[in-house]
């Protein structure tokens, strides 16, 4: 027997436990996924799909070749000649085809938003998967820091949305490029003495990417970083005015945010602001979403002209993780309307024009199909077919037999309050809506 690979899941009609972690049925996911699309919507923010693989060089280049995910994470499909990833997020994805569509003609900035899946090869654990789910928005062919106060917003009116209101919103500015050589240096000079004590990870990380190290886990370098250079100490006036302008644009709206000059994010393609919002529901994975400015990254990709740029995306799964955490109660499946049950060859060649017409008219019908095992006498046959009445959680059994049909009605048994009545077949799609 096949099983799904390590760190995904199928969702089913209804919710079920894989690997340690609640899968909410499909129901829940519609009713997620339709809620955020709504918030998103008021924000003016327009849907776009991008495939699901992309050109290994755009990740590479765009979410940077030091990081974790280029280094260890993807997923990479190789086909003749080209090699092609799984996408491992959507910012850069949607900035190739906002350059190749060259969306930004229509003048102004672009809102877009998008849900759906992602990849990355991590260890698996709660909240951390190897398929995982994202929406996210991007706005485009802006630098104005109300740009960056609409994204938080945005993603705070989501969570808002499900009633989900302890959360933490961190905020940072990692500055503009030019910015960053002199706190590299001060930041060398600063652990240059305790070179040793340092890992051989975080040493590769001073050398190509010291930003890096500022999220570094280990207790011991982060009592070494504690009174370390700031990197917002070294920020141009541009990038200073810029995130003072976000904080101000953050407090006039009342989103309450904590500033934190050790954030940094895991993707190399930020400049200027970065944010994260927490969840103490989550454990480890604490981040239900993340997000910040990337100035650059259109460059990155092979773009003649800049395009400034922000967004956020969020983990679908981590946002169920927050809803169960208080327990929000998520939609089920719906439930047919009835369910055909048929005794005898006449009238089971009657229930597929039974169904056809209660359909028509608005009516959810499942109806009692022959599986194997089943018994053939009448009396197992009518077991058999209530049994599956019952299992699909239907509101009535619409029961037909030759002497139903005879006098043209159905008995329909309410399966909640086991009633029983005749109803002429005519008049069966009024019957079935009432309850
Ligand atoms: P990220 O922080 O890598 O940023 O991911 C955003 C969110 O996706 C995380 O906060 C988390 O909720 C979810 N997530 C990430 N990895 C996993 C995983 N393995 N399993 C479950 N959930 C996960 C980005 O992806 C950027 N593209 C965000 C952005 C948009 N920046 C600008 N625009």
């Amino acid at each position: 027997m096949f099983q799904t690979i390590r760190g995904t899941f199928d969702v089913l009609p209804e919710a079920h436990e894989s690997g340690g972690s609640r899968v909410p049925g499909a129901p829940a996911w519609r009713h997620a996924e339709d809620r955020v699309r709504e918030v998103l919507a008021r924000f003016a923010f327009e849907e776009v799909r991008t495939p699901v693989l992309e050109p290994v060089e755009l990740v590479a280049r765009g979410v940077g070749a030091t990081t974790d995910i280029v280094q260890k994470e993807m997923f990479t499909v190789e086909r003749t000649r080209e090699t092609y990833v799984l996408r491992p997020e959507v910012t850069a994805p949607v900035m190739r085809a906002y350059l190749q569509h060259r969306l930004g003609e229509r003048g102004g900035a672009t809102r877009l938003f998008y849900v759906g899946p992602c990849f990355r090869a991590e260890r698996p654990q709660k909240g951390r998967f190897r398929q995982f789910h994202q929406f996210g928005t991007e706005l485009l062919g802006s630098d104005d820091p109300r740009a960056d106060v609409e994204t938080i917003a945005a993603m705070g009116a989501v969570y808002e949305a499900f009633g989900i209101t302890a959360t933490r919103l961190r905020l940072n500015s990692l500055g503009d490029a030019p910015d960053r050589p002199a706190f590299r240096d001060a930041l060398r000079d600063h652990l240059a003495p305790h070179a040793d004590a340092l890992s051989e990870t975080s040493r590769q990380r001073l050398a190509a990417n010291p930003l890096r190290l500022l999220d570094t886990k280990d207790p011991s370098e982060r009592a070494l970083l504690a009174d370390a250079p700031r990197l917002t100490d070294f920020l141009g006036a541009a990038a200073r005015d810029h995130y003072a302008a976000v904080r101000d644009g953050l407090a006039d709206l009342g989103i309450p945010f904590v500033e934190d000059p050790t954030l940094v994010r895991g993707l190399d393609y930020y400049t200027r602001t970065v944010f994260e919002l927490e969840s103490d529901a989550l454990g480890a994975q604490s981040a239900l979403a993340a997000g910040g400015r990337y100035d650059g990254l259109a460059e990155a990709v092979g773009a003649k002209q800049p395009v400034p740029a922000v967004g956020f995306a969020a983990g679908i799964e981590r946002l169920f993780l927050a809803l169960d955490a208080q327990g929000y109660a998520l939609p089920e499946a719906r439930r047919p309307d009835a369910f055909l049950v048929a005794l005898g060859d006449a009238a089971e060649r009657r229930t597929l024009a039974l169904a056809r017409d209660l359909r028509a008219a608005g009516r959810t019908v499942d109806l009692a199909l022959a599986t194997p095992g089943a018994g053939r006498s009448m009396k197992a046959q009518m077991k058999a077919q209530m049994k599956a009445a019952a299992r699909s959680r239907a509101r009535h059994a619409v029961i037909l037999g030759d002497d139903e049909l005879g006098r043209g009605v159905a008995a329909v048994r309410d399966l909640d309050a086991g009633t029983q009545a005749d109803v002429p077949l005519d008049r069966l799609a009024g019957a079935l809506g009432a309850g």
